[in-house]
């Protein structure tokens, strides 16, 4: 496939990253300079300016800061055949459509920086089969049959940080009795891990499998478990919190 990214910052260099070596054409727009000149290194990626890259291309990456966008995207030479992949944050599809016209194919997703690595989930939407054409076979694609439900994914990711606070807070918890603050870190961090290690990640119950699997009555789990039941309203609370930002439904 021939892509081109319009946008050569932090997510992507990422994706640049996650799609080299795969057979395909990579043309990156010449701004940011110093990530092109980085990228241009891989044997598949090559830099243009930003009209070149949308007609040399077949599918084309929306990198760009919102605001951005909306100056740089209607200058540029879409075509009817283009397929249009927005990663831009706060850009719905109803901002980012008119401004790929004529491009119809357009769809929008929320990488993360580790998608160079694999396993990345991607919500999508509208599911056109573009992002699972090109980033399906190593990562998780969600179809989200809604702006809505595809905003909500924003929301949830805010999760990460929680809980790798947690994982941090328990660590320096367990280093305080052991003295052994890389031994607590390496093993709360392990833990947790080894939970996901073998997961299908196909939404079939696994994580409430691994919850029963926890539920002793009585044990440690079960114990600190209902112990932090209220700090899961408090993250009700939180995740609610983003509905006005994201022009979501009152809860
Ligand atoms: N970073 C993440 O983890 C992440 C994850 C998911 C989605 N996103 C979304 O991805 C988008 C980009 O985020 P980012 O973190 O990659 O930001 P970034 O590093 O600032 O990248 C933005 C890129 O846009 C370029 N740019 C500015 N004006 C341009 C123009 N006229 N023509 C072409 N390129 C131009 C910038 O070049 P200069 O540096 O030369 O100005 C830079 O390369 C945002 O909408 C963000 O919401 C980011």
């Amino acid at each position: 496939m021939r892509i081109g990214f319009i946008g050569t910052g932090e997510i992507a260099a990422c994706i640049v990253r996650a799609l080299t070596g795969r057979g395909h054409e990579i043309l990156v727009s010449e701004r940011n300079a110093q990530v092109a000149a980085e990228l241009t290194r891989l044997p598949d990626v090559s830099a243009a300016t930003n009209a070149d890259v949308v007609v040399q291309t077949d599918t084309v990456i929306l990198c760009l800061m919102a605001q951005v966008a909306e100056t740089v995207l209607p200058t540029l030479p879409f075509r009817p055949d283009h397929q249009v992949i927005s990663v831009m944050a706060d850009m719905p599809l109803t901002r980012v459509a008119p401004l790929c016209s004529p491009a119809t194919d357009i769809s929008l997703t929320i990488p993360l920086p580790f998608i160079d690595r694999g396993g990345c989930p991607l919500p999508v939407y509208p599911d056109t089969g573009s992002v699972a054409a090109l980033f399906g076979g190593e990562n998780i694609i969600v179809s989200c049959t809604s702006q809505d439900g595809f905003n909500a994914h924003m929301a949830a990711c805010a999760l990460s940080s929680v809980v790798l606070a947690d994982i941090q807070h328990t660590a320096d918890w367990l280093a305080g009795l052991t003295g052994d603050a890389a031994g607590a870190e390496a093993y709360v961090a392990a833990l947790i891990a080894g939970y996901f290690q073998g997961m299908r990640f196909d939404g079939a119950g696994e994580v409430q499998a691994a919850l029963d699997s926890l539920s002793t009555e009585g044990g440690f789990n079960a114990t600190l478990r209902d112990h932090m039941a209220p700090a899961r309203d408090e993250l009700t609370r939180g995740l609610d919190a983003f509905r006005p930002r994201l022009g979501l439904p009152d809860a």
